[in-house]
């Protein structure tokens, strides 16, 4: 045999070196669940080891990761049921307890990269994404009013990324007009480009009490069964003004990854969404699986389909990883 293969896989060394792809710490965006009040700190049921955590102890928890090398936050607030209502409104209001505690956060590490979500679910007693009608119909254009305001407050508290998470048609270009208008044209746009109608969103859902009232997210959502649309939202969130483009979720969608590192020239970034956290902790807790192991590898499939970078709910303990080695 003039061909052996396993001669680059004969020890550590060699493999290190003829090793394609690494996943390191300035690779991870860390999710953050934020809970009003002092001293709160509950962890979320079907995500073990994550926390909805109050203002203060969640400025404990960044200063731990940036011991460990993590250096951006996109965090999400926990909004009680009396703050919600139709239009969303506490999103946009400057003194509401998430922009307050957004400029505490970038106050105290503005070296960090903060990043929030643009998108009406946590504030909407509907629980959708965009502004409901009578007849159940979600409303794009009345709904991207919302998201420029949203994302205008954002900015203001000291977001350095914002990511409309909502799916309505041309929030992109929306946002980045209503951002320049202000002067805010070093904010960034994070445009989560392709995000498909997932059940892998149930945990999160349950973190921020955050389900639809009624009906489901199919018709701003896209289809699972769909990898030509993600080309079409791809391209009109380059023309857009999208910074980044990101795909969510990622292990069943590895392949949109690819398709979209091959088709743009903007960093992408996959989200591995909070189903995909507890597959993993609840295969790991049962002992049926190793949960480091499966992490390592499950981020490595990600960075190795294409991704610049992951939103993972893994971060800490990958970063623990890291450093460990
Ligand atoms: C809100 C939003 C969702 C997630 C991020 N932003 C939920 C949804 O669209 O229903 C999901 C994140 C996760 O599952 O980890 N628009």
């Amino acid at each position: 045999m003039i061909q052996r293969p396993r001669r680059n896989r004969k020890s550590a060394s060699v493999r290190s070196l003829v090793r394609e792809t690494q996943v390191g710490v300035n690779d991870l965006i860390f999710p953050l669940f934020l809970l009003e009040g002092s001293k709160k700190k509950i962890e979320v049921d079907s995500m073990p080891g994550i926390f909805r955590l109050s203002t203060d102890l969640l400025l404990k928890e960044i200063e731990s990761c940036l011991a460990l090398g993590i250096h951006a936050f996109d965090v999400f607030p926990v909004v009680g049921e009396n703050y919600k209502d139709k239009t969303a409104t506490k999103s946009f209001d400057a003194n509401f307890f998430y922009q307050k505690s957004l400029a505490l956060i970038k106050n105290t590490f503005p070296e960090i990269t903060l990043m929030t979500d643009v998108a009406l679910d946590p504030y909407s007693s509907d629980g959708h994404d965009g502004i409901v009608d009578e007849n159940g119909v979600i409303l794009n254009d009345a709904t991207l009013e919302v998201l420029g305001k949203m994302a205008l407050v954002q900015a203001e508290a000291g977001a350095d990324v914002i990511g409309p998470s909502d799916m309505m048609d041309g929030r992109v270009e929306h946002i980045r007009r209503v951002l320049d208008a202000h002067g805010h044209e070093h904010v960034s746009i994070m445009s989560y480009t392709a995000k498909y109608a997932s059940a892998f969103y149930g945990p999160f859902r349950d973190a921020l009490d955050s389900a639809p009232k009624s009906g489901n997210k199919k018709t701003y959502q896209m289809d699972p069964a769909n990898s030509s649309e993600a080309l079409i939202e791809a391209e009109l969130d380059e023309m857009e003004g999208a910074d980044f483009l990101m795909v969510k979720p990622a292990l069943a969608y590895l392949d949109i990854i690819k398709s979209l590192q091959q088709h743009s020239n903007l960093p992408i970034t996959a989200y591995n969404v909070s189903g995909e956290y507890a597959m993993l902790k609840a295969a790991g807790e049962k002992g049926w699986l190793d949960y480091d192991k499966v992490m390592e590898e499950t981020l490595l499939s990600i960075k190795r389909a294409g991704a610049d970078i992951i939103l993972t709910y893994h971060a800490k303990e990958m970063a623990q990883k890291l450093k460990n080695i």
